[in-house]
């Protein structure tokens, strides 16, 4: 578990201050808690018509995966809109993270569908006219935003690892090798906290 507190606490600590999620963005997101869970099966279904539309995103699922997958988002909002959003919230995003890599799931789509959470909080909270819409919205964005951080830096980090490790080759490095060994190298930390337990 070490090393995924310390992949999160790496990425958010390279944020600038002012553009950290903070204790008022979670405060608000407890105050708006029951609308956010209410918002669940739209949201999920959604996320995931998103990425079944789309030729290369659909391609990442197994057949008749969908079911277990919606199941493992809903969870994962549930967590994050009850919280707290703290340092075990974010060590998990980065574990959450190298189990996409394993899948083949690069940092474009993963920001840009983070992104798409905090777009469809804004558009649901203005639709509902909620007093705080902004502040939601905001929080949402701020939030979206560390979460990116943390994945894409867990991605960097397990690439980089898997580089070093196959530094005797590194010239003339094909890059499908280097994304098998980042692969590689992202599992076998996954099989290790597995054994952890
Ligand atoms: C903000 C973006 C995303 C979040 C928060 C998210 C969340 C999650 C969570 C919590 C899990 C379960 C992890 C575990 O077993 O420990 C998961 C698994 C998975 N997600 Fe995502 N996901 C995101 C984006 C995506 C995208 C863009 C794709 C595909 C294009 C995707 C495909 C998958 C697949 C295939 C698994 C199963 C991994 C496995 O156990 O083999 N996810 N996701």
């Amino acid at each position: 578990m070490t090393k995924l507190w310390q992949i999160a606490a790496e990425a958010l600590e390279q944020m600038p201050p002012e553009t950290r999620f903070r204790p008022e963005d979670e405060e608000v997101i407890q105050r708006h808690k029951e609308n956010l869970l209410a918002w669940t099966p739209e949201l999920v279904k959604a996320f995931y018509d998103t990425l079944f539309a789309h030729a290369p995103t659909k391609a990442v699922f197994r057949e008749g995966e969908r079911p277990d997958r919606e199941k493992t988002l809903e969870e994962w909002w549930r967590r994050t809109v009850e919280g707290p959003l703290d340092e075990a919230y974010f060590a998990w995003m980065a574990k959450v993270g190298l189990v996409h890599v394993v899948r083949g799931v690069e940092n474009p789509t993963m920001l840009s569908m983070a992104a798409f959470v905090a777009e469809f909080v804004e558009r649901k909270s203005r639709a509902l006219g909620l007093e705080e819409a902004d502040r939601l919205s905001e929080a949402f964005y701020r939030l979206s935003t560390a979460v990116g951080a943390v994945i894409t830096h867990g991605y960097d980090r397990y690439r980089a690892l898997a580089l070093y490790s196959a530094l005797d080759n590194v010239a003339g490095m094909e890059p499908a090798l280097l994304k098998r060994l980042t692969v590689e190298e992202a599992l076998s930390l996954l099989e290790e906290l597995r054994r952890e337990g």
